[in-house]
Parts: structure tokens; sequence; C-alpha cells
């Protein structure tokens, strides 16, 4: 909890170390960096290839998207498994979390009475970024524990059901890039906005 005793704590040790900031700043000024073990500050360790693989982005053409590869059948039960129970039966959103599918049409209309659905089907321009986001993010409790050939088969899942590509697809670093989403031409580049530099 923080209290004011934390938070007394917290200022005093904060102003150490500060101090201790000031003081390393105005030494490395004076001393040769020679004097800190050869320049190098000796924090931290050199991650590992574990630690790596934690970091990751897939550009929308699929550059290093890892091996392997799924399908909509196998995608059914690991959705079933780990994301029915916030995204809906019909992939339709519950409170817990999105809708994932429908809304395609709905973003350019002039009627004030249809507001815009965005959804990945409706709104998301590369579907790299689909496998990116649930590798990273979902499912929400959960967010990393699926494996690549999980994901790729819970993307070919709901790519499926909303009518991107065909059930029968199979999807791997290959096909992933080469999915046109239906949004894909309605982001503009360079932003047109005169006011936007
Ligand atoms: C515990 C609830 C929960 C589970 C389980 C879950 N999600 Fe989500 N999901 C969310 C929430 C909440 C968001 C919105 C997160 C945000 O906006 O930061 C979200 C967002 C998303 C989005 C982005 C939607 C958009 O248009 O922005 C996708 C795609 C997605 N989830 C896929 C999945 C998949 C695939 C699974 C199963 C592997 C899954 N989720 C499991 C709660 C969940």
């Amino acid at each position: 909890m923080f209290t004011r005793k934390s938070a007394e704590w917290f200022c005093a040790s904060a102003c150490v170390a500060l101090a201790a900031a000031g003081c390393a700043a105005q030494r490395s000024a004076d001393a040769p960096q020679a004097a800190y073990g050869g320049g190098k500050l000796n924090l931290g360790t050199a991650p590992g290839s574990a630690e790596m693989a934690r970091y990751f982005s897939y550009p929308a053409d699929g550059r290093a998207l890892p091996p392997g590869s799924g399908t909509y059948a196998d995608g059914a039960k690991v959705y079933q498994a780990k994301c029915v129970a916030c995204h809906g039966a019909k992939l339709e959103g519950t409170k817990l979390g999105d809708k994932l599918i429908g809304g395609r049409g709905t973003l350019v209309n002039n009627s004030p009475a249809k507001a815009p659905v965005k959804t990945v089907e409706s709104y998301w321009p590369y579907a790299t970024t689909l496998f990116d986001y649930v590798k990273r993010a979902m499912p929400f409790n959960a967010p990393g524990s699926l494996s690549d050939q999980e994901l790729y088969a819970v993307v070919a899942y709901i790519l499926g059901e909303a009518n991107i590509v065909a059930k029968n697809e199979v999807i791997n670093a290959s096909t992933l890039p080469k999915v046109q989403m239906p949004n894909r031409n309605g982001f503009v580049s360079p932003d047109p906005r005169p006011d936007v530099p």
C-alpha cells in the first residue's frame, strides 16, 4: 500500500539515487571511461535465445514469421478452448471481449444512424497483424501461451469465419502475408489532412 511512510521512504531513496546519478555524471565527465571496466557499466546479463524469442514483430510482408501451419478445423478447437468465453460462439463479442468479425462496409458511410463497426474483418489492413497481436496479447488472461501451431490455426479460423479465406486454406508463413484483408485499401498514406505534418 502507498502510505505516507512509504512515500517518505520512496522520496528518500529516490533522492539518494538521484544524487548518485548526478555524482556518476560528474565523474564520467572528469575521468576516462577506462576507469569503469573498459567503458562498460557491467549491468544486466546478455539475453539468451529464449528471452530474445519474446521480442518479435511481424511486418505486413510476413518477414520472420515462425514455422508451423494451421487450418480452420484445428483453429475451431483452439477457439473453443481458449477464446470463446470472451469473444463468443459466433465471434460476436461479449462483455469480456471484442467482436472479431462483421461490420464490413460500415466504416465509410454518411448516415449518422449507422455507427462504424470496427473488427478484424472490417478494419484491420494486414492478416499478419492478427497473428502478431494474438501471439503477443491473447488469450487476454494468458498472453504468450499459444504455440505457433495453435496461432496459425486460430488465425485460420477467424479469417475463415470472416469469409476472408476459404475454410480449407492452410495458413502458414507464406500464405498468411498473401491474404487480402477487406479494408486493405481503406488506409491512405501519406496522411492528406493539411493540419497533420
Ligand atoms: C479473458 C477474456 C479473453 C480471452 C480468453 C481472449 N480474449 Fe481476445 N480480447 C479480450 C479483450 C478484453 C480484448 C480487447 C483488448 C484491448 O483492447 O486492449 C481482446 C481483443 C482481441 C482481439 C483484437 C480485436 C480488435 O478488433 O481490436 C483479437 C483479434 C482477439 N482478442 C483474439 C483472441 C483470440 C484468438 C483468443 C483465443 C486464443 C482470445 N482473443 C482470447 C479478451 C479475451
